[in-house]
């Protein structure tokens, strides 16, 4: 088989990674998608480094005996966790990661106060220092580690009275106290929430995510390395879910519920 013609492989700890995937499949319809949430394993924010990279591998290895043109880590975790790994080992294909879409953010503006909502692990991992460092001369930085947020957005729950005093709770303090500008969402399956954040942050705050760019670097890389598809009709994508029952709320998430 004519290799620009295989699935392109998206992977994350459930099915937060179809915000990234929906974002792929509008900018290139054509292409063929297979998406595996981990749903069973989930969360992978509040595991350690050493377990989220050993799940990530072992998918990533079931993913390539399926045979795929490039892998997706649609988790900004799972990229902190195992994005140098997976790189050093997947040398013959493109291998994109996600990470908190900061830069944008702390260029929106003259010394802007950004708000970073992600998992435990993402705020605390290295990778995220990092990136901190080259950002935090360019605005002031808030980290806001998120545990249990992903897991209302797992069972379908992105508009009920639980996630709204959750979010609350947690925005409300940082709002009261200062000016702030922009909010990022640092955790795929956080713009599933976004129109509440929006609500409760009001409609000053600019709120960024990654899906977009991830999406777009993808069709770099694989324009890059003649792995665009000719496909002339649109492709498909085949959801598989490790828990199966899942697969449902996958298929509404991406026709966007
Ligand atoms: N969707 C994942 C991310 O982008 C994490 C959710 C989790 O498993 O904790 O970080």
């Amino acid at each position: 088989m004519d290799k620009r013609n295989l699935p392109i492989a998206f992977f994350d700890s459930g099915v937060g990674g179809i915000s990234v995937l929906r974002e792929a499949v509008a900018l290139m319809p054509r292409e063929n998608y297979l998406y595996f949430g981990d749903s069973a394993n989930a969360p992978y924010g509040t595991k350690s480094v050493e377990e989220i990279r050993s799940l990530t591998m072992a998918h990533a290895e079931r993913f390539r005996k399926q045979g795929i043109k490039a892998l997706v880590i649609a988790c900004n975790t799972a990229t902190s966790a195992a994005i140098a790994s997976l790189r050093a080992v997947y040398t013959d294909m493109p291998v994109i990661g996600i990470e908190p879409a900061l830069k944008p953010a702390a260029l929106m503006s003259d010394h802007p106060t950004v708000i970073v909502m992600a998992t435990p692990l993402t705020v605390s991992a290295a990778k995220f220092h990092e990136l901190l460092g080259h950002y935090s001369d360019r605005a002031d930085v808030i980290p806001l580690g998120c545990p249990g947020l992903m897991e209302f957005v797992e069972r379908g729950c992105l508009d009920t009275p639980q996630v709204d005093s959750y979010l609350r709770e947690l925005l409300e303090p940082y709002l009261r106290d200062r000016e702030v500008d922009a909010i990022v969402l640092g955790c795929t399956h956080y713009p599933f929430v976004r129109p509440l954040i929006r609500k409760i942050a009001g409609d000053s705050v600019r709120i960024f995510d990654g899906g977009q760019g991830t999406a777009r670097e993808l069709q770099r890389r694989l324009a890059a390395e003649d792995l665009l598809t000719d496909r002339k009709e649109h492709g498909s994508v085949v959801f598989d879910e490790s828990i199966p029952e899942k697969t449902e709320l996958c298929r509404m998430l991406l026709q966007g519920i």
